[in-house]
């Protein structure tokens, strides 16, 4: 393999400059020739394609967001926008593509393996971690990180007011970063779109944290569960509490990558160059007891990734 490209697609992540730095230094290091693609899917049709030299990814590793920037595409989705992409990669040379992103990126990068034989290698980057086939995905940490000391402060004034906080954070339709938050910054409820709750139980262990002399009381809620407004309003009528409300919103996708997405997405690019060396595509990089594992894309689109029930007990045990 003489030419491989790189894209980053849907919603960014911290790590993905990671990745990108890691597939183009690997690249030379072996040989090949790398072209940065902007803007995921909606570049390759446009044919913002560029050859990369090292230098290009030079002072990219902590800097948040993708410098190749992202997109979403729904002309890639019709089959005239996967011709012209098709049509560009071969224009380019590309012999193998490697595509970062979420379940949506890596979906389109399974059509291009299986519908017109590209190869291609999917990296995980989604800060919701609802990657199926990798413990964590790209970002994870980073966003973790985010909230955690976002709700340490918040946990500071609503101490000194006796205070209800309903803090909201993203996940799409995935509970992981509210339940893992809820265990690593203290909060008396989680609320996920997984688990069925009951408000009114809710409610009462509150009043019941309140009078064992709490003073303040947390409760996350997943976006994918409802609005923190909604909550919010239903907990100040029925509880008669003082609540407060934030949604902490994309700040929890920015920011500059961890130590450990650095390392992550450094692993995930190098193995992800490898692999379309070997010939073994259409696979995605996972993290697997701390080992980077190929993970079939079929396998990773078919299956939904199981809620951690782990931290479901740890989130109720440390309430
Ligand atoms: P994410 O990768 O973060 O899940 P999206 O779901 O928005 O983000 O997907 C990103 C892009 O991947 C879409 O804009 C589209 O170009 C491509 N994509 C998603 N689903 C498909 C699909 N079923 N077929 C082809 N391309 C798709
Ligand atoms: O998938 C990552 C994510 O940040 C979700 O947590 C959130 O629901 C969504 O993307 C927000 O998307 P957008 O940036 O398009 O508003």
């Amino acid at each position: 393999m003489k030419r491989i490209g790189i894209l980053t697609s849907g919603g960014d992540c911290p790590g993905m400059n990671a990745a990108i730095r890691s597939v183009v230094r690997t690249c030379l290091y072996e040989g090949i020739v790398p072209f940065g693609i902007e803007s995921g899917y909606k570049g390759l049709i446009e044919d913002k394609i560029t050859q990369m030299t090292s230098k290009d990814v030079a002072n990219t590793i902590q800097r948040g967001g993708t410098f190749l920037r992202s997109a979403r595409s729904m002309e890639f989705k019709t089959e005239e926008g996967q011709k012209t992409a098709l049509a560009n990669l071969e224009k380019h040379g590309i012999e193998g593509l490697v595509v970062i992103g979420g379940d949506g990126s890596l979906t389109g990068a399974n059509l291009l393996y299986t519908k017109y034989g590209v190869p291609v290698v999917g990296i995980p980057g989604s800060i919701d971690n609802d990657i199926y086939g990798t413990e964590l995905s790209l970002g994870v940490d980073t966003a973790l990180n985010t909230i955690v000391s976002s709700i340490d402060m918040i946990n500071d004034t609503a101490s000194s007011h006796d205070r209800t906080f309903l803090i909201e954070v993203m996940g799409r339709n995935c509970g992981y970063l509210a339940l893992m938050a809820a265990v690593t910054a203290g909060a008396e409820a989680v609320i996920i779109p997984e688990i069925k709750y009951s408000l009114e139980s809710i409610i009462d262990k509150i009043k019941r944290r309140y009078q064992e002399g709490k003073t303040r009381s947390i409760v996350l809620v997943a976006e994918g569960a409802g609005s923190a407004y909604d909550f919010g309003k239903a907990f100040a009528l029925i509880g008669g509490f003082d609540t407060r409300i934030t949604v902490l919103g994309h700040l929890q996708r920015g920011g500059s990558p961890t130590h450990f997405d650095r390392i992550l997405g450094t692993r995930m690019g190098m193995y992800a160059v490898k692999h379309l060396q070997d010939g073994k595509y259409g696979v995605m990089m996972g993290l697997c007891n701390n080992a980077i594992v190929p993970m079939p894309l079929e396998e990773v689109l078919s299956n939904k990734k199981p809620l951690n029930t782990e931290l479901l007990i740890l989130a109720d045990v440390m309430s």
